[in-house]
């Protein structure tokens, strides 16, 4: 009998000590699932980033960081897009087409260097040795002459680009701003950095 009851607390003790390391290994375990989700550190190394654009008004920009770049989100007004498409502009500039295919994904290689005319997504960076210009949307202001229609100037070494990052004739950058992959999730939100094309399609 005593034989009987030592054989049942033996199992007992078992499955007790079976349960208490499972325990242990599940608590052992989180932490390492913990560290798999994305970090800051995977986002700068190139992960999406979501930008909200829901109170982004007409004329206005945001600016985002992506792999260590400012990215920039600009609602164009329909005076801005009628520029874009000006003779007069268009004849100023270097790449007016957008021909240089290495500077944007195939879906942004159109007048409005973007998938939704109203919106520019941009890297601001400048092509010549990397600063980053200014956002200057007003027209005509002293310091950059009566020509201007809003654009981006470095101030580095004076390069000019109009609101669809395109470099004008006669400066020292030699394309326009590259356009980053991107994508609109929803009309309010814009993925930066993921567009589901094959990198051979980005031209
Ligand atoms: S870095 Fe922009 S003009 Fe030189």
């Amino acid at each position: 009998m005593q034989q009987s009851v030592d054989k049942k607390r033996r199992r007992l003790l078992v499955a007790a000590g079976t349960v208490v390391g499972g325990i242990g290994l599940a608590v052992t375990i989180v932490p390492f699932i913990e560290s798999w989700n994305p970090s800051e550190k995977a986002r700068s190394a190139g992960a999406p980033v979501s930008v909200d654009i829901s109170k982004l008004e007409a004329g206005q920009q945001i600016a985002v960081g992506w792999r260590g770049k400012p990215v920039w989100v600009l609602r164009r007004t329909p005076r801005m897009l009628k520029d874009l498409q000006s003779a007069e502009i268009r004849e100023q500039l270097r790449d007016p087409d957008s021909k240089v295919t290495s500077q944007q994904p195939v879906y942004a290689q159109n007048e409005f260097r973007s998938i939704k005319p109203e919106y520019l997504v941009v890297i601001g960076i400048c092509t010549h040795l990397g600063c980053v210009p200014t956002f200057r949307p007003d027209v005509a202001p002293a310091d950059l002459g009566p020509q201007w229609r809003g654009g981006y100037f470095c101030p580095c070494h004076g390069s000019r680009f109009d609101l669809a990052g395109r470099v004008y004739k006669g400066v020292p950058a030699p394309t326009n701003l590259v356009i980053p992959p991107y994508r609109f999730a929803s009309d309010v939100e814009v993925i930066v950095g993921e567009d589901g094309v094959p990198a051979q399609g980005k031209g």
